[in-house]
């Protein structure tokens, strides 16, 4: 099983809180040359290269023009086999979304949408630098709806600063009320070198306590599992079998090729990753250079170690026999000692061949996880 992210680093306007690589352009003349340079990658990729997922993420694929959305959809067919491809998403802001691109869309094969709404709080909406109302979110949601998309996610924040707790529960109900197949709720990061980092280190906003973010993650948890909603990942929900199959890729140590610039690959047991700036990655593929620099290649230790943490992120947890068959790690030779003590501390559970996070650990899993990165 393999994928492929195709990265557009383009939005409207700069959210707040958000280091993911992308530019605010409406330079459409610009956008036509990236697109002639991902082309030119596409076209570098191996002709029996036949992915079983597409993701088109970014920054904000659908804040192009209609024109150069169907022209994205038509390199792709012409570079790509799509015949075994089950999952293609791509991602959206709502302030993006019209009728003729939904429809493009629709018509070019994607099967799933996921909507970055945020929140439903239009306070915190404009803490966040959202170009769109909570209205609109939901109008963007029924469109999606409405042109036959039976498989779609909804991207929330919780911890946004100035929520009360009323207003977080308020957001997890009314996400359920809309009944996506697919829930992200992240906690929100604080980026080093975004407006919103800045922000709270000069203290303009004061982000709700540890404690007060750990009671709503598990009330919201609690919410979205009453609706009917599996919590298959830390941050993830979905109704049954419906969980993203491509980023199950990335969790279970998949092979992929990213294409577009910041975008990652993992390929054959390398590493490589896109440098992080449009001009660049044009400039490179014009020349015919690669977009990449360094192609890693982890020890089988180091790989095995990355594996179980990016395992342990889903919920059930990681199957010793099958990890060491994988691998040829047994988990305890890689960190028996480290596993022993975080299952005395009751942060990790051993059951029926399984190794995964308590539910206690859940909120504090970057804590824990990090703990097993080390040798
Ligand atoms: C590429 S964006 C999704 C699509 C579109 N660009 C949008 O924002 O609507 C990926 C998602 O990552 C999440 N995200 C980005 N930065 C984050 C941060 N600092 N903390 C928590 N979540 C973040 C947001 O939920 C966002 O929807
Ligand atoms: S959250 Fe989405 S719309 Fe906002 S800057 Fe990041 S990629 Fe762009």
């Amino acid at each position: 099983m393999s994928g492929l992210y195709i990265h557009i680093p383009i939005c409207i306007a700069k959210c707040t809180y958000c280091d993911f690589y992308s530019v605010v352009s409406r330079d459409w003349k610009t956008i036509d040359r990236f697109f002639q340079c991902l082309e030119t990658e596409l076209k570098r990729l191996p002709t029996s290269f036949a992915p079983e997922t597409i993701f088109i993420g970014g920054g904000t694929p659908p804040a192009v023009s209609a024109e150069q959305l169907a022209q994205l959809i038509e390199i792709i067919h012409g570079n790509i086999d799509v015949s075994q491809v089950r999952e293609w998403s791509c991602e959206a802001n709502p302030g993006t979304l019209d009728r003729d691109k939904v429809g493009i869309l629709r018509n070019g094969g994607v099967n799933r949408v996921s909507l970055g709404i945020q929140s439903f709080h239009e306070k915190a909406l404009k803490l966040l630098g959202r170009i769109h109302t909570a209205e609109e979110a939901i109008k963007g949601f029924r469109m999606l709806r409405d042109a036959g998309f039976d498989n779609l996610n909804i991207d929330l924040i919780q911890s946004i600063p100035g929520m009360k707790t009323e207003d977080v529960l308020a957001d997890a109900r009314k996400v359920t009320e809309l009944d996506p197949e697919h829930i992200s709720y992240y906690n929100l990061i604080y980026e080093p070198g975004t407006a919103m980092t800045r922000d709270r280190d000069e203290g303009r906003i004061v982000p709700p306590s540890d404690d007060e973010e750990a009671d709503n993650y598990f009330a919201v948890k609690a919410i979205l599992e009453g609706a009917g909603y599996g919590h298959y990942e830390i941050s993830n929900f979905s109704k049954p079998a419906a969980e993203c199959r491509h980023n199950l890729l990335y969790w279970k140590n998949g092979e992929y090729f990213g294409v577009g610039p910041a975008a990652h690959s993992h390929w054959n047991g390398a590493r490589f990753g896109n440098v992080r700036d449009l001009g660049q990655y044009c400039g490179r593929l014009l020349d015919g250079k690669k977009p990449f620099d360094e192609v890693e290649r982890l020890d089988p230790e180091t790989k095995a170690r990355e594996f179980l943490v990016m395992w342990l992120r889903l919920t059930d947890g990681v199957d010793l026999e099958e990890f060491e068959l994988l691998t040829g790690y047994s988990v305890d030779a890689l960190c028996g000692t480290d596993i022993e003590h975080m299952v005395a501390e009751r942060l990790l559970q051993r059951l029926e061949g399984r190794l995964r996070l308590s539910n206690d650990a859940l909120f504090i899993s970057n804590a824990v996880l990090s703990e097993l990165v080390q040798p």
